[in-house]
């Protein structure tokens, strides 16, 4: 049975429910920082791997940075693109639909790869999330740097109930950690009316800082800044062999 993340993003009521989930401006400074995290100057090229809707590329470019969206996700690229035919500024460089496992790129020509907003650790077993970050370290010039970010294990609050609406639908999300598999499990029930149209089981990773840090060492990837404030984001870079 494939993986769930192969097919939940298609579906119109994650756009629905939880459409751009923070505000631009806060994207804005997200890709700012990132850029100077990294040391991204004006015309290089980054790749953003499970990108969504696209938000943080529009920032990247904002400021003179060339982006590429890849995503897996059909629906979430058509989002993308429509959002684009509206906005100011015309339409992005590069929106490319493809797997992160496979990354449809030649090797070494992006100076950066981002994973913004959970977008890695989906897969069950470790050897998969090993080889999605093989493969951007394969994208990856020999001395780019890639920024993860993701929920951070010790602040986020991981037992949550929440119910959303959107006018005659419902969305009931039960959200806990698996301590022991270090991972964090959801359940997604869409409700129309009384009637459940779509129950859902989501896990992914919640890695602590050392235990992506491993995961990134057997992708040969070096992990050199970590910060803790909301999210876990970690910049690595290549090892000096890959
Ligand atoms: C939580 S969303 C984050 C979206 C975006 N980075 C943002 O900040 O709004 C995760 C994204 O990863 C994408 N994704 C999941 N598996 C993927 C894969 N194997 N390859 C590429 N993208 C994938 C999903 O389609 C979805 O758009």
């Amino acid at each position: 049975m494939p993986e769930w993340w192969t097919h939940f993003f298609d579906e119109d009521d994650y756009a629905l429910f939880l459409g751009e989930p923070v505000s631009p401006e806060r994207t804005r400074s997200e890709a700012k920082g990132i850029a100077s995290l990294v040391g991204l100057q004006d015309g290089n090229w980054v790749l953003d791997v499970g990108c969504g809707t696209g938000r943080h590329c529009v920032a990247f470019q904002e400021i003179g940075i060339r982006a590429t969206e890849l995503d897996l996700s059909a629906q979430m690229l058509a989002n993308a693109l429509k959002a684009d035919s509206v906005r100011p500024g015309g339409p992005r460089h590069f929106i490319c639909r493809g797997s992160a496992l496979s990354i449809p790129f030649l090797a070494g020509v992006f100076d950066a790869v981002t994973f913004l907003y959970t977008s890695f650790g989906f897969c069950e077993h470790e050897a998969d999330n090993t080889t999605w970050l093989a493969e951007m370290r394969r994208v990856l010039r020999p001395s780019g740097q890639c920024v993860i970010d993701l929920a951070n294990r010790f602040r986020e609050p991981f037992t949550q109930h929440t119910v959303r609406h959107a006018g005659s639908r419902s969305l009931v999300i039960d959200k806990c950690l698996d301590i022991e598999r270090g991972r964090v499990r959801v359940r997604w029930r869409v409700y129309t009316g009384r009637l459940c149209d779509r129950d859902v089981s989501l896990h992914w990773r919640a890695y602590t800082p050392w235990e992506l840090a491993a995961t990134m060492g057997r992708a040969g990837l070096v992990s050199h800044h970590v910060s803790m404030a909301t999210t876990t984001a970690h910049r690595s870079r290549r090892t000096r062999q890959g």
